[in-house]
This record gives C-alpha cells, sequence and structure tokens, in this order.
C-alpha cells in the first residue's frame, strides 16, 4: 500500500478490459460499496481528447506537443465517492463520452507523453484515497502492485448490446447491435497494444452475469484480500 501524507496505507483496487466491459460501471459501484473514491482513467484520456477537439485543429493534425498543451486543462474534481473529469475546472462528463471524442480517443491514448500524464495524475489520486481505478493498464503498468487486480471481459454482441441499451434506453435491434459491435471491435484492436492482463489479475467473464453479481463477485474479492492485509506499494518505483 502507497503512504498519504499522513502515513496511512492506501488501497488500489485495478479493474482492467476492453471497451464496453462494464468496467467504470462496476467499479464505480465498488467504490461506493467500499466507500473508496472510483477513478476512471479513461475519462482523463477522453477529456485530453475533448480538449483537443476544443481547439479547433483538425484531428490528422493533432501532435503529441498539441494534445499535452491542451490537456494541462484537464484535471479531476473530486466528488464524495469519485472524482470529475474537468477542463478548465468545468464538469466535461457528457461531453467527453460524445461519438468524435470516442472516435479519436485511441489514437489519443497510443501518444506515449499523454499516458505518463493520465498515469501519474491517476497515481496522486492514490496517495490521497482508497481507489477503485478501472482502466486497461492499471493492474500492469500504473499499479503493479493493487492491493486486488481484476481484469473483465464479456462476448463483444453483449458488451454492445449493454451499451446501446444504455445509451438509447430503449431494447436495440439487431442490425443496431451488429454495427456497434463493429465499432467496438474495431476499438479492441486500436487499444490492443495497452489492453494488458497482469499475471495476478483475477478474469471474470461478465458474459452470462448481472451486475450486481460482478460486483458482488469483486466486492467479496477486495474483503477477503484486504483482511488479509498486505504491507506493499501498488504504486512501484518504475511505474510511467
Ligand atoms: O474506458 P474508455 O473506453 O472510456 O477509454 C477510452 C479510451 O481511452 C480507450 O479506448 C483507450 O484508447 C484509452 N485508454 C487507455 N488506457 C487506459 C484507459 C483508457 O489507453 N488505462
Amino acid at each position: 500500500m502507497s503512504p498519504d501524507a499522513s502515513g496511512a496505507a492506501r488501497i488500489v483496487i485495478a479493474i482492467d478490459g476492453p471497451a464496453a466491459s462494464g468496467k467504470s460501471s462496476t467499479a464505480q459501484w465498488v467504490a461506493s460499496v467500499l466507500g473508496f473514491r472510483h477513478v476512471d482513467s479513461g475519462a482523463l484520456y477522453r477529456a485530453a481528447t475533448a480538449a483537443a477537439v476544443r481547439s479547433g485543429a483538425a484531428p490528422a493534425e493533432w501532435t503529441e506537443d498539441l494534445v499535452l498543451r491542451v490537456a494541462a486543462n484537464v484535471t479531476l474534481s473530486p466528488r464524495s465517492t469519485s472524482f470529475a473529469p474537468c477542463i478548465e475546472g468545468v464538469d466535461v462528463e457528457s461531453e467527453i463520452r460524445g461519438a468524435e471524442v470516442t472516435r479519436h480517443v485511441s489514437r489519443v491514448a497510443q501518444m506515449p507523453r499523454v499516458r505518463t500524464w493520465v498515469n501519474s495524475l491517476v497515481q496522486q489520486a492514490a496517495t490521497r484515497h482508497d481507489i477503485v481505478v478501472d482502466g486497461r493498464d492499471m493492474g500492469t503498468t500504473v499499479f503493479p502492485k493493487a492491493t486486488l487486480k481484476v481484469f473483465l471481459i464479456a462476448d463483444p454482441w453483449e458488451r454492445a448490446r449493454r451499451r446501446l441499451t444504455q445509451q438509447i434506453g430503449r431494447r436495440p435491434t439487431e442490425a443496431e447491435i451488429a454495427e456497434e459491435t463493429d465499432r467496438l471491435v474495431h476499438r479492441d484492436a486500436q487499444d490492443a497494444t495497452q489492453t494488458v492482463q497482469a499475471k495476478d489479475a483475477v478474469l471474470i467473464d461478465t458474459t452470462y452475469l448481472t451486475q450486481p453479481e460482478q460486483v458482488e463477485r469483486i466486492v467479496a474479492l477486495a474483503k477477503a484480500v484486504t483482511q488479509r492485509g498486505s504491507d506493499t506499494s501498488p504504486v512501484d518505483d518504475h511505474a510511467s
């Protein structure tokens, strides 16, 4: 566990997995059950992308320097059980979920110095709070010694069905699910290099699980691990 300014140890639960595997909503729920804060690392990549969109530069011309310059206005503002992604201090949660940001975010996330910037913001959050953090590489690069690591997977069709149901608020048609499945499989391919299952992660296939069941499993794992105790740092010296 990592010491905070007061010397107390912090707990990190890292939940990784591909797009629309239910990481963020599950992580948020687990955090509120445990009284921890949820950190959504993908929201930072999205906020940096939204800031680049706002800059007015054509996406083909986005350089790493441009993205880093506009990302300087991105912060994580603490809420009761999570952090709000902000640009110039204003919550951008709904802006970062739009189609344009989703289309360009994978390319921004491949910029090495952007990854370093996200990783350091996420690590800072973990020095002040017990956290449940979700992303692609939280259990490998960012918190190699996390208290608990979980890797969530689900069948692409089921991920597409869930995502659409959440977005459009009704039962999606087969054609809509097929189209969304194509988009997800494409993003999986773009994100493949940074989506890594840690060797010591617990793999949970959520295809046939309800969300309460997923949350219950992770909370039970977290309770088992934290009761066992740990005196190692979830952030190692070489994390970038
Ligand atoms: O989790 P979400 O789908 O919102 O993440 C948006 C994008 O941010 C992903 O498609 C991926 O390109 C990137 N990402 C990443 N590493 C993380 C979290 C997200 O590369 N830890």
